[in-house]
């Protein structure tokens, strides 16, 4: 059997206004009738999965619940984090949990901010690199590259990927390279996009973390050892957690650890890191027009116009490549090449005070 376990923390906001910090995107409907954490937790229940583990802050807890009741999913843990100290951490103390009633499980490591339509070959995918993660590698999932970009962590393997779902070696994991470097990997045809889902064993992740990131596991240890366990939370205990590094999993274990493996995917995937990508993934129409909520296009091109009040109505005309987002506090227009620069907006707001 596989834990699920669901990472539930950041606050994303290349997708301002919708995603706040009090309200981040994975608990939004950005493509579809579920929540990208509803479907996260949906798509990875069933034949040979365990009641998932989710890892958040204090203030998304009732969320949590509320969204995981709706969809009738009931977790098996939720681990609650004094504060964010990235993924590092947080893998760990799943890991850490797991591992204590359950030694050597395997854990599905899955952020909650992605849309992967075909939940079913994504389970298939996910259930042929058992064998692998039981054997001790750290498995990754490879997506198709089909641009140069410098924020995803890329997989290099030692020959072509093989999708029939197959798990092959890792030649490298390189985290975020910079552009020359990613050009280089996407033309040599042998590197894949790291999806951020990892199959692992918790012994082999304690393990890596024992070799590659020891006062990381020595403060997660503690503070999971005097974790407080509140209306069924379990609470990490503020002072080891605040004193840890804050690190991803990837430049803390990935990059560095010698038993890793690859699953190409060659499903759909996207991690939603924008506006441009919400508009590719709520299917845009012949004129490549996307709409949510009370909104109309007229005479529109690659647009997406989104209302999320049903008192607002939203109307575009003849616009091309344009992104409007209408909230009852704020609105977004933006070029739709400019949609990466959104994280700016709220930059700026943060200063305005
Ligand atoms: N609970 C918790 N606590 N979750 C966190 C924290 C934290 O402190 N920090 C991040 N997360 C969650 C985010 O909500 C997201 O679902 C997931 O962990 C990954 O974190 P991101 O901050 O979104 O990472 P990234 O997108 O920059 O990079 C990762 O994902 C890429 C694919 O989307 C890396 O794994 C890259 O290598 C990968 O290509
Ligand atoms: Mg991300």
């Amino acid at each position: 059997m596989i834990t699920p376990l669901l990472l539930c923390g950041g606050s994303g906001t290349r997708l301002w206004p919708l995603s706040r910090k009090s309200y981040p995107k994975q608990f939004s409907k950005l493509t579809g009738d579920e929540s990208l954490f509803q479907a996260s937790a949906q798509r990875l229940s069933g034949d040979g999965f365990s009641p998932p583990m989710v890892i958040t802050g204090s203030d998304f807890r009732f969320i949590v619940t509320e969204q995981l009741a709706d969809v009738k999913i009931a977790p098996a843990a939720i681990l609650i984090e004094p504060q964010r100290r990235n993924t590092a951490p947080a893998v760990l103390a799943g890991a850490l949990k797991l591992e204590a009633t359950s030694p050597g499980a395997l854990m599905l490591v899955a952020p909650s901010d992605h849309v992967i339509p075909d939940a079913a070959a994504f389970r298939t995918a996910v259930i042929a690199a058992a064998p692998t993660a039981e054997a001790g590698q750290l498995v990754t999932f490879g997506i198709r590259p089909d641009r140069a970009e410098t924020d995803y962590g890329w997989l290099e393997l030692s020959e072509a990927p093989d999708f029939t779902p197959k798990a092959q070696p890792l030649k490298a994991f390189i985290e975020k390279p910079d552009a020359v470097t990613a050009q280089t990997m996407l033309e040599g045809g042998q590197c894949l996009w790291n999806a951020g889902i990892f199959l692992l064993s918790t012994d082999a992740m304690i393990a890596a973390f024992e070799r590659h990131a020891p006062k990381t596991l020595a403060g997660v240890r503690a503070a999971l050892d005097m974790a407080e366990i509140d209306l069924g939370f379990t609470r990490l205990a503020r002072e080891p957690w605040d004193a840890l590094e804050d690190i991803s999993i990837d430049f803390a274990v990935m990059e560095n650890a010698d038993n890793l493996s690859v699953m190409p995917y060659d499903g759909a995937w996207s991690d939603l890191g924008g506006w441009d990508a919400v508009w590719r993934e709520s299917g845009p129409d012949d004129s490549g027009v996307a709409i949510g909520g009370p909104a109309t296009a007229i005479d529109c091109h690659d647009t997406l116009l989104r209302a999320e009040e049903s008192h607002q109505h939203l109307i575009g005309i003849g616009l091309t490549d344009i992104i409007a987002v209408a909230m009852p506090d704020a609105v977004l227009v933006a070029h739709k090449n400019r949609a990466q620069d959104v994280k700016k907006a709220v930059a700026a707001l943060k200063e305005e005070g």
